[in-house]
Order: C-alpha cells, then sequence, then structure tokens
C-alpha cells in the first residue's frame, strides 16, 4: 500500500539511457565543486539555489537553548530518553572531534526531518501522499525520527560540555529535493553515509582509550538502520540492502553534509574549528549505458583545482560493503574552458556485487589501498554516492 504511493522512486534510474544524475541528490552531487581543502565559505551549494534556506532553532530552542520541560516533550516525541548515566568529564581529541561531527551530522537531520514533516503535514505540491492510515503511518515513523535526531544530536552536544569541549551549533540548510519519493531517497542514502561513517566512529572510541562510547554508538546504528529499512521499504527496495553495510570515512561524511546541504559560510568557524576535516572537491557520477545491476562505464565530472589533471595520475576508487576499495583507471579525460573536467571509469558491479551503497572517490595515484580510511587521505574529488538497490 504504501509502495503504490512512491513506486516511482527510483524506478527512472533503471529506464533511462541518458547520461543523468544517480540517484536523488547525494548521486549526483555535482554542485560547481569548491577546490579540495577550501574553506567551508568557498563550497557552492547550487543543487539547493534560490531556496530559503532552513533556519534554526526549532519552536522548542533546538539545538542550543532546549529546556527541561521542552527535553521532556521532545523524549515524548521520540518515545524514549536521552542515556541517564554519568558523563565523562574528560574525552580524547579524536573522540571531541568525532562527537563534533556526529552532531554536525545530526543538526542537519534534524534540519531535514523537520523540513519533510512540515512539507507532507501541509500538503507541499510534491509532498501529497493520499490521506487517512497511509499518511499518518509515514507522518507517525517521520515525527519520531524528528526527535530521535533531536536527541542524537543533544546527546553528543551534551558530552562535549560535559567534558569541556565546545559544542556545535546550527548552519542553515537547503535541501535538493522537491518531491516525496526524492526526499525519502536521499533520506536513505544519507542515512547509509551515517551508517558507514558511525563505523569509524566505533573504531576510533576503541582504539582512542574513550570505549565507553562503543556501546553507545552501537545502539545509534542499530537505530539508523531501522529508519534506513522503512525508508527503502518506502522506495519498494528490500529493507536490509546488504550483508555487511558499506564502510565510509569522515571525511566523505562531512564533505557531502558541506557540498550539498550547508549554505555556504552559514556555520560558525569555531564549529569547524572542532572537525579538523577536509572539504573535498564534488564529484558527479552518471551511468553511461541503461541499467544499474549489471557492470558498465561509469562518467564522472569534477571541477579542477589549480593544476590540470591528467588521467594516468588519477585514479577512481570504489567502497563497497566491507570488502578492500577497488582501484579502477580514468580514461577519455577532458577539460572544458571553465574548468570542468569530466572522464570515464569501469564500474565492476558483477565482478564484485556493488549492490547497496558504493562510494566513488577521485584519487591521487594508482590506488591499491586497503581501507576506506586510506581512500579518503587521498582523495582529491568525493564522495560519488552511488545507490543500487
Ligand atoms: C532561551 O530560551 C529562553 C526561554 O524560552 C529565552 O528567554 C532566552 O532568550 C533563550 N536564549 C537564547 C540564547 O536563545
Ligand atoms: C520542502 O519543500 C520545499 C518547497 O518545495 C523544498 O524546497 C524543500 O527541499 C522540501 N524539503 C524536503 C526535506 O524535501
Ligand atoms: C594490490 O595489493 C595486493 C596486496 O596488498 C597485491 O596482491 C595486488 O597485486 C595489488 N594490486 C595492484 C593492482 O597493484
Amino acid at each position: 500500500m504504501l509502495n503504490a504511493i512512491v513506486a516511482s522512486a527510483l524506478l527512472g534510474l533503471t529506464a533511462s539511457a541518458a547520461p543523468q544524475n544517480w540517484g536523488h541528490g547525494w548521486g549526483g552531487s555535482w554542485n560547481g565543486g569548491s577546490p579540495s581543502y577550501a574553506a567551508p565559505t568557498s563550497t557552492a551549494s547550487a543543487t539547493g539555489a534560490g531556496q530559503t534556506p532552513f533556519t534554526f532553532p526549532l519552536s522548542n530552542g533546538f539545538p542550543a537553548n532546549v529546556s527541561a520541560a521542552a527535553l521532556t516533550s521532545i523524549e515524548r516525541q521520540a518515545h524514549g530518553t536521552l542515556p541517564n548515566g554519568p558523563l565523562p568529564s574528560a574525552i580524547s581529541d579524536t573522540s571531541a572531534a568525532t562527537l563534533s561531527l556526529i552532531a554536525f551530522n545530526e543538526i542537519f537531520e534534524v534540519a531535514f526531518f523537520t523540513s519533510l514533516i512540515q512539507n507532507i503535514t501541509n500538503n507541499v505540491a510534491g509532498y501529497e501522499i493520499g490521506s487517512g492510515a497511509v499518511r499518518q503511518v509515514v507522518l507517525n515513523a517521520l515525527i519520531a525520527i524528528q526527535a530521535q535526531e533531536e536527541l542524537h544530536a543533544l546527546g553528543a552536544n551534551g558530552i562535549l560540555a560535559a567534558a569541556g569541549r565546545p559544542t556545535i551549533s546550527a548552519c542553515k540548510y537547503v535541501f535538493p529535493t522537491s518531491d516525496f519519493d526524492g526526499a525519502i531517497a536521499l533520506a536513505a542514502t544519507f542515512t547509509d553515509v551515517v551508517l558507514g561513517t558511525l563505523q569509524d566512529a566505533l573504531n576510533n572510541f576503541a582504539t582512542d582509550g574513550d570505549s565507553e562510547f562503543v556501546p553507545l554508538i552501537g545502539s545509534v546504528i542499530g537505530q539508523e538502520g531501522e529508519q534506513d529499512g522503512f525508508f527503502r521499504n518506502l522506495e519498494n527496495k528490500i529493507p536490509s540492502q546488504l550483508p555487511f553495510l558499506t564502510r565510509s570515512a569522515a571525511p566523505f561524511a562531512f564533505s557531502a553534509l558541506n557540498q550539498l546541504f550547508v549554505v555556504p559560510g552559514s556555520c560558525s568557524a569555531a564549529d569547524f574549528k572542532q572537525i579538523p576535516l577536509p572539504i573535498l572537491g564534488a564529484l558527479s557520477v552518471s551511468p553511461l549505458a541503461s541499467g544499474v545491476h549489471k557492470s558498465q562505464t561509469l562518467m564522472f565530472k569534477v571541477k579542477e583545482m589549480g593544476a590540470a589533471l591528467v588521467a594516468s595520475e588519477i585514479s577512481v576508487v570504489y567502497i563497497n560493503q566491507q570488502n578492500l576499495p577497488v582501484t579502477e583507471a580514468v580514461s577519455g579525460l577532458q577539460t572544458a574552458s571553465d574548468g570542468t573536467t569530466t572522464f570515464n571509469a569501469y564500474f565492476p558491479f558483477d565482478e564484485y556485487l556493488l549492490e547497496g551503497l558504493t562510494i566513488a572517490a577521485v584519487v591521487k595515484g594508482t590506488g591499491n589501498f586497503t581501507s576506506a580510511d586510506a581512500v579518503a587521505s587521498a582523495t582529491l574529488f568525493g564522495p560519488g554516492l552511488i545507490e543500487i538497490d
């Protein structure tokens, strides 16, 4: 029943032979691009151009000024509470950076789901999803998710504050979506990236002396996975996309947030200081052939930074599931007079069964990386987000 409402989600991808953005927003992440490692203010966000940005605070004071009474009502809406155990008075620098990125992401998610609920509630064109029980099922889920994301953000900021670290504040955001199906597909994709990046967070906490956060983050990974299963079900996909979810790395998550959603210059400089990560150059990826369930050559597009790119000096790397990253050579490189560069690389779907989320990155050198972190460290442009069922 739900599926009938949103049956068109993503199906167009398999039917189209023309090059097009792959996915809803994140897959087609070309946005005019910023130079690699550029200051956040130079990151364009053309996908949301002309849109009135989403601004905080919410009417309940979130994120910075939530009263005890407001917190209680967020908890009721979230069907549960913030953890009530004692918080640590000190954490490592790695933990502080990790929690800061988590807060940065969760505040964005609150913005997204708040906007989505408003659009559905107000029957904004493109967000009319019928009436009665079905609409209510979707709204009930999203209303809980929105409050749960508020608690994720407040929880991360609460740990930072207890440990004497600066908390993360809100930026202004735009969303590259204009209908319900696109918004749900985008939610599934950014949740997939979160699910990959929280693996990195677990690894950090397990190895930096703050292993008390491992169970906490484990509980959040499961929670985000439940959300993802719901979004995927709305998309007519099986709820559990892969046996082992795709690994990501913090620079990919932080870059995607800034490339796609954050209004340039709208975040506090202090927040960026707490998140010592690069903002990579934007990468867009398009299928060249029709049909996604097969190996094929993909076209990539970047906006060059400084020196001209040379095909033999860069590679495309794909990260999928918990497998070793796959490196592919680049061919057909062409640079237009405006610095927009396109090139092709093989996508070995059949060889590696690249279902679910694949993170594509354009790296310096010829690759052969053994971890997602190593790929991120060598990345010039990325992430390109490819979603196959
Ligand atoms: C916080 O909320 C209180 C009461 O809701 C209000 O009086 C105060 O101005 C707010 N402070 C900030 C910094 O927004
Ligand atoms: C809500 O609707 C507005 C107007 O169409 C749109 O710009 C915005 O992206 C939508 N929000 C979401 C989360 O899709
Ligand atoms: C990648 O590294 C592995 C061992 O780490 C090696 O066996 C393999 O030949 C390398 N592949 C390439 C293309 O260099």
